[in-house]
């Protein structure tokens, strides 16, 4: 059977839209490649969020494309996910090596447009139309690791869409409106992949606070998102629960009371905040204050005094001022993020932003990016040192990245551990003592392992 080499750009959507790709070919007989150029089938499961992120997988496209077909001439070339849905037949009139386009609604239908064209039957597909209850089409997971054992973590995606419309933000247009799945739907995938051996699962979704609020609503107090939350923490064998991204808008107290009432809900939360001034959220229709986040962390912080809170950024959106960017200066000092992910402002088409007078200097959105950047860096790692010395659980996935002879695993608020340890502790939560700090890591004490 043919060999498939899938590379995914982007969030963590992406990830597991690729893997769940991945699952349905191998399931089919087609063997996973770790080289392009060695691969049948080529396929690039794309981001739209930022021009770089486009522009990377068009080069690295046009760079297969010119190598593997002088090799392999029936190779076939394919782009999924949101570039492909954004720009559909365009990609194929730009690179006519290209012989699929695969919309963010029609992962499912990969397996069958690779067979047609392989078979002739077709030259090209561009598949990028809507389709209904497409949110759960995907449940598929290839559950061997990176480091080829067993996985012990797993992405579960809950919901499809976007319908907050951010004023920067092309992700309405690429994964379209918002759509959920069932709770049933989801525990039932949850416990199937319990049965494999994960323990922690991470629900995912482009704004997982507005998890059902049509399809199942408010019940008791709780939105559908605690609702659901509540339904996978009481399946036996899941230790810990996570989920990415929510909006500041929809984090209510009934959330909040999560975090207080149920265990299995880690400590860690990925929070988009975007920006610390009010007159700029308001630009960025984010619905929000920075009154109303800092409310939000606050409150955090009184049910779990050790979570740890990490958020998006974004410099140089239109218009921008210094007093503007002072104030998501301040704001960071405020909060004292563990991590926080800076982005330059990217115009995306046919958003409301790229309509905005004011578009700022490439210069200017460095020297704020560049500011920012080590200011959010100075925070995190004295937020590190204060782990010295004490003792965290982690959950452990296997090898660590870097060094194979050590194990890794995350702790409860996310943070990565590394430790002198043998593969018998994949899968175990583990305490270790912190004993020393890298950028972004944590060094765990083995002896307390005897
Ligand atoms: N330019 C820069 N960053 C963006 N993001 C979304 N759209 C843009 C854009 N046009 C960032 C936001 C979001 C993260 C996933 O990407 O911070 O939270
Ligand atoms: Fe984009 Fe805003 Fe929706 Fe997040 S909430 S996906 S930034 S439109």
């Amino acid at each position: 059977m043919p060999s498939v080499f899938i590379k995914t750009y982007g969030c963590q959507m992406n990830e597991r839209d690729s893997d769940a790709v991945a699952a349905q070919l191998v399931a089919k007989g087609y063997s996973m490649a770790n080289d392009p150029l060695k691969a049948d089938v080529v396929l690039l499961n794309t981001c739209s969020v930022r021009d770089a992120a486009e522009q990377k997988a068009i080069g690295k496209m046009s760079h297969v494309a010119s190598k593997l077909r002088s090799r392999n001439k029936n190779a076939v070339l394919g782009f999924m996910g949101c570039m492909a849905q954004s720009r559909g037949k365009e990609l194929i009139d730009k690179l006519p090596d290209v012989d699929l386009v695969i919309g963010t609604q029609k992962f499912h239908r990969t397996v069958d447009h690779i067979g047609e064209v392989l078979s002739g039957r077709v030259n090209t597909v561009v598949d990028v139309e809507e389709e209904k209850g497409s949110e759960a089409t995907i449940r598929e997971h290839l559950l061997d690791g990176a480091s080829g054992g067993k996985s012990v973590t797993s992405f579960v995606s809950i919901m499809q869409g976007c319908n907050q419309f951010c004023t920067f933000c092309i992700v309405p247009y690429t994964r379209g409106r918002e759509r959920s799945r069932s709770i049933e739907d989801i525990v039932g995938e949850c416990e199937d992949l319990v049965n494999h051996g994960v323990r922690e699962v991470t629900l995912l979704g482009q704004i997982v606070t507005s998890y059902g609020r049509r399809e199942i609503g408010v019940k008791d107090g709780k939105s559908a998102f605690v609702q659901l939350i509540e339904a996978v923490h009481e399946i036996d064998g899941i230790d810990r629960i996570r989920f990415t991204s929510p909006h500041p808008k929809g984090y209510g107290d009934d959330l909040v009371q999560a975090y207080g009432r149920l265990p299995k809900l880690c400590e860690s939360a990925h929070i988009p905040v975007q920006s610390g001034s009010n007159t700029m959220l308001k630009r960025m229709h984010r619905g929000y204050t920075r009154e109303r986040f800092l409310d939000i962390i606050f409150k955090l912080r009184e049910v779990r005094p050790d979570i740890g809170i990490t958020t998006d950024i974004i410099v140089g959106f239109p218009g921008e001022t210094e007093e503007e960017f002072e104030a998501t200066m301040s704001l960071c000092r405020e909060v004292e993020f563990d991590n926080a992910f800076v982005f330059k402002y990217s115009t995306r088409r046919n958003t409301p932003a790229a309509e905005l007078e004011k578009q700022l200097p490439k210069e200017l959105i460095e020297e704020r990016h560049a500011t920012l950047f080590a200011e959010v860096n100075r925070i995190g790692a004295s937020n590190y040192k204060k782990h010295i010395g004490s003792k965290m659980q982690v959950l452990v996935e296997g090898p660590s990245r870097r060094n194979k002879d050590r194990m890794q695993g995350r702790t409860r608020c996310n943070r990565i551990v590394v430790f002198d340890g043998g593969d018998r502790f994949r899968g175990q939560l583990v305490d270790l003592n912190i004993i020393r700090t890298g950028l972004f890591t944590l060094y765990g004490d083995p002896a307390i392992l005897t």
